[in-house]
């Protein structure tokens, strides 16, 4: 029957007939949002969300300038920053904003773990999640060389050299990265085609299928939070909780125009092959943990090699992380289980720890 409440206009009928707004207005009331002490914590998804969408929008203007060549992408960017109008503040925001997506997702990831969000039914939540932080990591990655400047040229050489020391297969995986022997003008073409067109498709269809489990799941509550007796406190999604997130959201927008505005992004000097590397290489932060590990590791420990230890050891400590929905079974079964606290804690911990020591020590120990 048709819907003749007087609260809708005549476009929202004519367009309720043809794509059914009904079932989103139901979808959208439907949702409510646990109310406790941890409610903080669920912000943290849907600033990810807002700066992923910053990070598509600011991408889609560089592209309008970006020559992705050896011999063009530096001076490219040269004349997108000095040139056009504005052309600094959209690289800089760009990069900020991978930036703070990066610390804001990991805040969201760990909230996740330590908030037990994982349970049943939410473990292709996390398994949706888990590929997330793979494919954001990778647009840091693959990001970052394509301004081709000196820094990113031998930060990639670093670190596209580590899978090399995976037995096997180790030297194909590089030579696949690099499209060659070494990072050239094909590896960068190799990576802008990864950068803006793979990576964006796949994450789409990832990123739709996590929202589309948060909608369908609503959200979770602490262990602590569903105890028998407690009192059960919630808000509908839409308005409240939608207008809660638009604050987060701006205060994020805050953030990172203050960053782009008074740190603009820096360019240095154009990456010349040639030259040997300068002293004190550093990747992103983000990796800085798993760099300085394999920095610390020896040479050789138990007759194998260091590199190899600790590839294998992140590869763990990934698995781990990843399939912790089908490791605690415990808390699923509503028993205690103190191992994703102190996994989460741990993991924490070390990633802090490596971060500082990786930008304090002396770059040549
Ligand atoms: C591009 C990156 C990501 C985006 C845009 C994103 C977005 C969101 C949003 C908007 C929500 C609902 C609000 C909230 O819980 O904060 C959510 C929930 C969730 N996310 Fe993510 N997320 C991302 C990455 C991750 C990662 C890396 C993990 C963990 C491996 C993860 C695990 C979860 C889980 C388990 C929930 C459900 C929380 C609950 O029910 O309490 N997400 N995500």
């Amino acid at each position: 029957m048709e819907d003749q409440s007087p609260k809708h206009g005549k476009l929202w009928l004519w367009l309720d007939q043809r794509i059914g707004l009904k079932d989103i207005e139901y979808l959208a009331k439907k949702k409510e949002v646990p109310v406790h002490l941890h409610t903080f914590w669920y912000y943290f998804g849907g600033m990810t969300l807002f700066l992923f969408m910053t990070q598509v929008t600011t991408g889609i203007l560089l592209l309008l300038y970006y020559r992705p060549s050896a011999g063009e992408a530096y001076e490219s960017i040269q004349f997108l920053m000095t040139e056009v109008q504005f052309g600094w503040l959209v690289r800089s925001i760009h990069a900020w904003s991978a930036n703070l997506m990066i610390f804001v997702m990991f805040i969201h990831l760990f909230s996740a773990l330590l908030g037990k969000a994982y349970r049943a039914p939410r473990e292709l939540t996390w398994l949706s999640g888990g590929a997330l932080l793979c494919l954001t990591l990778a647009f840091g990655f693959t990001g970052y060389l394509l301004p081709w400047n000196e820094l990113a040229f031998f930060a990639t050489r670093v670190g596209t050299e580590i899978p090399g020391v995976v037995p096997v297969i180790g030297s194909f995986m590089r030579r696949l990265l690099r499209g060659g022997d070494d990072v050239t003008g094909a590896t960068l073409t190799r990576f802008y085609g990864i950068h803006v067109a793979v990576l964006p498709a796949i994450v789409m269809i990832v990123l739709g299928l996590h929202l589309f489990l948060v909608q369908k799941h609503g959200m979770s509550s602490p262990p602590g939070e569903e105890q028998e007796g407690k009192r059960k406190r919630a808000m509908p999604f839409f308005p409240n909780f939608f207008l809660r997130d638009l604050v987060g959201w701006l205060c994020a927008l805050g953030v990172l125009a203050a960053l782009a505005a008074y740190f603009p992004a820096e360019l240095g000097k154009k990456a010349d092959p040639f030259q040997p590397a300068p002293i004190g290489i550093k990747p992103e932060w983000y990796f800085m943990a798993m760099f300085q590990t394999l920095k610390l590791l020896p040479s050789h420990f138990l007759g194998i090699e260091g590199e190899l230890l600790g590839v294998l050891g992140f590869g763990l400590v990934g698995l781990l992380l990843i399939f912790l929905p089908f490791i605690d079974r415990r808390s699923d079964a509503g028993q205690t289980s103190l191992f994703p606290a102190a996994f989460g804690i741990t993991l924490i911990a070390y990633m802090v720890a490596l971060t500082y020591l990786g930008y304090t020590m002396s770059p040549t120990k």
